[in-house]
């Protein structure tokens, strides 16, 4: 298996599993219509990486377009990244979210199908276990959700796991991720939220270059060591690692597997920020603020399976998460 066509690869996640995949040998296909990114981080993957890869500026809603990098190339596997992922814009736009991510894998899959594609690793995601089930997740618990986001998830899944069944030929990897934080280690790429971030770390980036003045810890009531929302961080370079091992594992089985890609280990809201007052260097200002509404106490997962199946782990502590943000963020300070 050599050609890899890698949907949104020029994204936070999509771009880290570029610099692994060609590191490791294979030749990558990027598509990608650049609405969460920019094509800079295509030259980046060229400079730490010093190779090449093949780019196309295009939206997977766009049928012909999506055929015609299949056409050209002759791809052995897909990995689909290409997703809106903002769970507060997807409450505001969920047209937007269904159709983008939702009518994106449609086509995708409408493409793969032509051109006997049959071997696709799916970017799913821990919003998935919902709010009814008990941590450590494990993949046989029953999946929901409680946004459009989180129901695109869902949904595709199901509809990769009827291909399956349609045609036993079919492998299908779906990663639910838990949370992805840190940047490359050369500083050269990272996660580059428009605008103010939502998410827990960019935010904390944000106050330690003191473009923010304090972080909002969002409740410290929960049932938690601490108080404060416990979650599973896991390094980028760990994740986009956990794609190139269900690549292989996907050479070799066929059918529909849901794996969790997590550390096992949750760290709390304060912990976070300690790891990247170490990391920077100085002391971040914060104020508890009531819960965020949708926010669960705690989520971690539970790791065996990616083990056994892919004989992959995460290595890679929140310490080093935390000082790989920030030298991203310094290399970086108006973002890529
Ligand atoms: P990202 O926004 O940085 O990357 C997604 C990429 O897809 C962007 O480059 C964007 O331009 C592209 N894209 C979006 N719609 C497209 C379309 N219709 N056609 C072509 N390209 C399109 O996000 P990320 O953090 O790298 O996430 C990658 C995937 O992982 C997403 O599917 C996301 O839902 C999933 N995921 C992310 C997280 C997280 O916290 N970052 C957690 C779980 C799952
Ligand atoms: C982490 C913790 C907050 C910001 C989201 C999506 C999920 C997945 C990953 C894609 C929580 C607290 C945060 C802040 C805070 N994405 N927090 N102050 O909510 O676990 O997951 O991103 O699939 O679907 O929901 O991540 O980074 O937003 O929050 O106190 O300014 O930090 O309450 O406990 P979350 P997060």
């Amino acid at each position: 298996m050599k050609n890899i066509l890698v949907t949104g690869g020029a994204g936070f996640i999509g771009s880290h599993t570029c610099v692994e995949l060609l590191n490791d040998g294979y030749s990558v296909i990027v598509l990608d219509n650049l609405c969460n990114s920019k094509e800079g981080a295509i030259e980046r993957i060229k400079t730490i990486t010093g190779k090449e890869l093949k780019f196309y500026k295009a939206d997977l809603l766009d049928m012909k377009a999506t055929e015609k990098v299949f056409a050209e190339n002759e791809i052995d596997a897909v990995i689909h990244f290409a997703g809106l992922k903002a769970v507060g814009e997807s409450v505001e736009k969920p047209l937007e979210y269904y159709e983008n991510n939702i009518g994106g894998t449609f086509n995708l899959i409408k493409a793969m199908k032509k051109y006997n594609v049959k071997k696709i690793v799916f970017s799913s995601s821990a919003t998935v276990y919902g709010v009814n089930n008990q941590v450590p997740y494990t993949e046989d618990m029953p999946t929901s959700a409680t946004n459009p986001y989180g129901y695109t998830k869902v949904m595709i899944e199901q509809i990769l796991h009827d291909m399956t069944v349609s045609d036993p030929q079919w492998s299908v990897v779906a990663l639910r991720y838990f949370n992805p934080i840190g940047a490359h280690e050369s500083g050269l790429i990272g996660e580059n939220p428009n605008g103010i971030p939502n998410n827990l770390v960019p935010y904390i980036a944000q106050v330690a270059l003191g473009k923010l003045a304090a972080l909002r810890v969002f409740g410290d009531d929960y049932d938690t060591p601490d108080g404060t929302g416990v979650r599973d961080y896991i390094h980028v370079t760990d994740l986009a690692k956990g794609h190139l091992a269900a690549l292989g594992y996907s050479e070799k089985n066929t059918g529909f597997q849901p794996i969790n890609l997590g550390t096992g280990k949750g760290s709390s809201v304060l912990e976070v920020l300690h790891a990247y007052e170490k990391a920077c260097g100085k002391t971040l200002p914060y104020n508890i603020t009531p819960r965020r509404a949708g926010d669960i106490a705690s989520s971690y997962a539970q790791t065996d399976l990616a083990k056994n199946l892919l004989n992959w782990e995460a290595k890679l502590d929140i310490e080093k998460m935390c000082q790989d943000s920030w030298n991203f963020t310094i290399k970086n300070p108006e973002g890529m």
